[in-house]
């Protein structure tokens, strides 16, 4: 329903053609919008330092800069509150300078759950605080009430922080009634949006709520939080610096008004113009029609990859909407090896591996804790090639039917056992697949880089 900038580039394929590069890699990160890529392109002239120059083009800058910050707010719903929006880099970030400003003591409860990707888990432990966690079923699912057992299974949360969409399976937990949960119960909700915003109109309701410009076509550096002006209004801010501060003396400082308090240093203006031009862009398309668009996406690759032999599909059952994300194995062949064999043989660019997912993935693998045990074992060593994970193919706006068409005859070519067209071995320090032989016509990546998409 939309074009993005490079779909319409080839890349080399093993046989010595080039093919039209398909991306089914959004769930990672989406290329830009051309309507974003030509207001970066506008604004470059302008550009100038935001909030702190006397000239013509600071202005220009400051004034796009902070219509940016009210676009966020509004495609966030927040009309008539109090809130803020604090451009970062992304969610990662966005969520661990929450974590940082909520001054949580160890024995503060947060609520999250298994299903979330590492943005969500992290920073809370590294915090320290007491988590409580809602564990999935075996579809990678949970319900209202399995949410409402955590919160109420101790001292009252200070926070639930759950994900509006599994980056995995693309699954939505039901979120407005979540929220009205937890806030019945007085918990205030930070909402992972990192993979909703694109797709789904965001839920108002939340208090806290992060997401990044990168999976919404504006693949420029900046994030958004957002929250309640008063969260911001008390403490050190997460970074320290210039911009943040109204005085300063050697051994004393008097931190400025959120939301600048909370963006020490340089900030990102083209970033945020890129994510402003994004959210027109969005809008200008509607989520009605993009819904529509992307749920037939969904049908269509769950759908056919559900009647692929030898295929097993992780995640929700067929009759649950989701985004137009699938996570899947082959049996008989190793994630990395699907993934490798898409991109050098199909020109098809997907990710394998656990999706900054770890904890998921292993529920929806149904591993065993002596499995975990063994993959441990092997990292230590530095061996990667038993690493588990899954493939996972996830669509954009651009995405069409003969793409998911063509995604399908390349899945169903390698799981029915079609030879590969070239030897492909194995990186054990990175558990990738290259080609045999140095000269391949393939990829000229870093091979000690790899993919790497146990990384997580
Ligand atoms: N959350 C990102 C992904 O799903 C990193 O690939």
């Amino acid at each position: 329903m939309a074009r993005l900038v490079g779909d319409e580039l080839e890349v080399p394929c093993v046989d010595g053609t080039d093919r039209t590069y398909l991306s089914l890699d959004s769930a990672a990160s989406t290329p830009a919008l051309p309507r974003v890529a030509e207001r970066v392109q506008e604004i470059l002239p302008w550009y100038s330092s935001v909030h702190r120059g006397a000239g013509y083009k600071s202005q220009i800058s400051t004034t796009a800069y902070e219509e940016a910050r009210e676009a966020a707010l509004a495609f966030a719903g927040r009309g008539g509150r109090d809130d803020v929006a604090v451009i970062c880099r992304n969610t990662t970030e966005a969520i661990n300078h929450l974590a940082y400003r909520l001054r949580l003591s160890v024995a503060d409860v947060v609520v999250t759950t298994v299903a979330e990707h590492h943005a969500n888990l992290l920073p809370w432990s590294r915090l320290g605080v007491t988590r409580r966690y809602v564990e999935v079923d075996e579809h990678g699912m949970f319900g209202v009430s399995d949410v409402i057992a955590s919160i109420d299974g101790g001292p009252r949360p200070k926070l639930l922080a759950i994900t509006a969409a599994t980056n995995v399976t693309g699954w939505m937990p039901p979120m407005t009634e979540i929220i009205d949960a937890a806030h019945v119960r007085g918990v205030p909700v930070l909402v992972d949006a990192a993979q909703l915003a694109p797709h789904r109109r965001l839920p108002a309701d939340a208090d806290f709520m992060a997401w990044s410009g990168h999976k919404m076509y504006a693949p420029f550096g900046a994030g958004i939080l957002i929250g309640p002006r008063s969260a911001f209004c008390e403490g050190d801010p997460f970074l320290a610096g210039g911009g943040a501060v109204d005085l300063v003396d050697l051994d004393e400082v008097v931190w400025t008004d959120p939301p600048e308090r909370e963006e020490a240093g340089s900030p990102n203006v083209v970033g945020a113009v890129a994510l402003h031009a994004a959210i027109d862009a969005l809008g200008d398309l509607g989520w009605d029609a993009i819904t529509e668009h992307e749920l037939s996406i969904a049908e269509r690759l769950r759908e056919g990859i559900l009647q692929i032999p030898g295929v097993r599909v992780l995640g929700p059952p067929p009759d649950t909407e989701t985004l137009a994300i699938v996570a899947f194995t082959v049996e008989g062949v190793p994630h990395a090896l699907v993934a490798a064999r898409l991109s050098a043989e199909f020109a098809i660019g997907v990710r394998h591996g656990c999706f900054c997912a770890h904890p998921y993935l292993v529920r929806l693998l149904g591993l065993s804790a002596a499995e975990m045990a063994r993959y441990h074992d092997d990292l230590r060593r530095g061996d990667k090639r038993r690493i588990p994970g899954a493939v996972r193919a996830s669509a954009s706006l651009a995405t069409t039917t003969e793409d998911i068409d063509r995604f399908l005859q390349a899945v169903r070519a390698i799981s029915s056992g079609e030879p590969a067209a070239v030897q492909y071995h194995q990186d054990p320090r990175t558990g990738d697949y290259w080609l045999d032989g140095e000269s391949a016509p393939w990829s000229t990546g870093d091979r000690s880089l790899g993919a790497s998409c146990a990384r997580g």
